[in-house]
């Protein structure tokens, strides 16, 4: 798959060092503006008023654009309210993803790929522990993501990572880390989004090239939240791995899905899911990574 590496050659680019702000208050950041700025094509694209939470993307001839949130963090819910461009999306990738950078870098994503007009998005879902991707899993969507704000949310905690799209869990990933598969447990991560032009192998591979006439191509972003423990360097690592009462994220519910999440997320993955990397025998010769022998929910 060639979407993690033209990802991060854009990132590579794109990703300006943040400025830190030094919140001191409890564990939640909200409003966009006071918690996300933009690192890339800042004159096309805009954080619209601090009464609005609201925040757009906006992907022209001339560039694409992508925020990043001021502090990093470790372990916590991430959530976004996301509307997808509209009408022929074909060719352009919007993301929203947490990424750790560095050079054995942890991330964990979710890809929407556009399509022609009246064709269905693929949302792709991955994670990369220490530098190492590959763990696609891709759902076509079971509702019309560009006709109004959905809730797209990463739940991250030492137990198991999980993305929720409208409070339906449609994947876990647990951690095996004491059995040697790897686990994103150790490096903080910032939280991003961004639009982008991946023409060359987002829409049926590369066969369907964005329609310039139709930009700009514009995504919304609003409401986001991270109720997530803030990283203020490796001190904080043991802080924000206890299961304290302030890292709720980590409390035993929200260790494993409870029997109607459950119920939920296996229909999706029986109506909706359209590629699952554990199942792809060819593209690792037949040596499945470690990880799809495990159950993972
Ligand atoms: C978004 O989804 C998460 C996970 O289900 C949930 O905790 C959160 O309350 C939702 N946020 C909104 C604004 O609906
Ligand atoms: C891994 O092993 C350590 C030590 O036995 C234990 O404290 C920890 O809870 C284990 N982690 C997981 C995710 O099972
Ligand atoms: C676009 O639509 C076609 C036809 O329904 C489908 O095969 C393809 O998977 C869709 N998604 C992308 C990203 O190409």
């Amino acid at each position: 798959m060639e979407m993690a590496i033209s990802f991060h050659i854009l990132w590579g680019v794109a990703i300006l060092i943040s400025v830190v702000l030094g919140f001191h208050s409890s564990a939640v950041t909200g409003n966009v503006e006071r918690s996300i700025h933009y690192n890339w094509g800042t004159q096309h694209s805009e954080i619209l008023g601090t009464g609005d939470d609201d925040a757009t993307l906006v992907l022209d001839q001339t560039s694409g654009s992508g925020i990043e949130s001021k502090r990093s963090f470790l372990f916590g819910s991430v959530e976004m309210l996301i509307k997808l461009v509209p009408g022929n999306s074909a060719g352009t990738v919007t993301a929203y993803y947490l990424y750790s950078g560095g050079e054995k870098h942890d991330e964990i994503d979710f890809e929407f790929m556009g399509n022609k007009s009246g064709q269905p998005y693929t949302i792709n879902t991955n994670i990369f522990t220490q530098g190492g991707g590959g763990r696609e899993q891709q759902f076509k969507p079971w509702f019309d993501p560009t006709a109004d704000f959905h809730n797209y949310t990463i739940h991250w905690n030492p137990s198991h990572v999980v993305w929720y799209v409208d409070n339906i869990p449609i994947r876990v990933y647990r951690n095996y880390e004491n059995e040697t598969i790897p686990y994103p447990s150790k490096q903080a991560m910032r939280v991003y989004s961004s639009i982008w032009n991946a023409d060359s192998w987002a829409t049926r591979g590369g066969l369907v090239k964005i329609d310039w006439k139709k930009a700009p191509f514009i995504a919304r972003l609003r409401r986001f939240r991270a109720r997530a423990c803030k990283y203020d360097g490796p001190l904080s690592i043991s802080k924000c791995a206890a299961p304290t009462p302030l890292n709720w994220w980590s409390s035993p519910p929200y260790n494993q899905l409870n029997s109607a999440e459950l119920d939920k997320m296996k229909w999706i993955i029986k109506n909706y899911m359209i590629y699952d990397y554990c199942k792809d025998l060819k593209r690792f010769r037949g040596l499945l990574p470690g990880e799809c022998f495990k159950p993972q929910y």
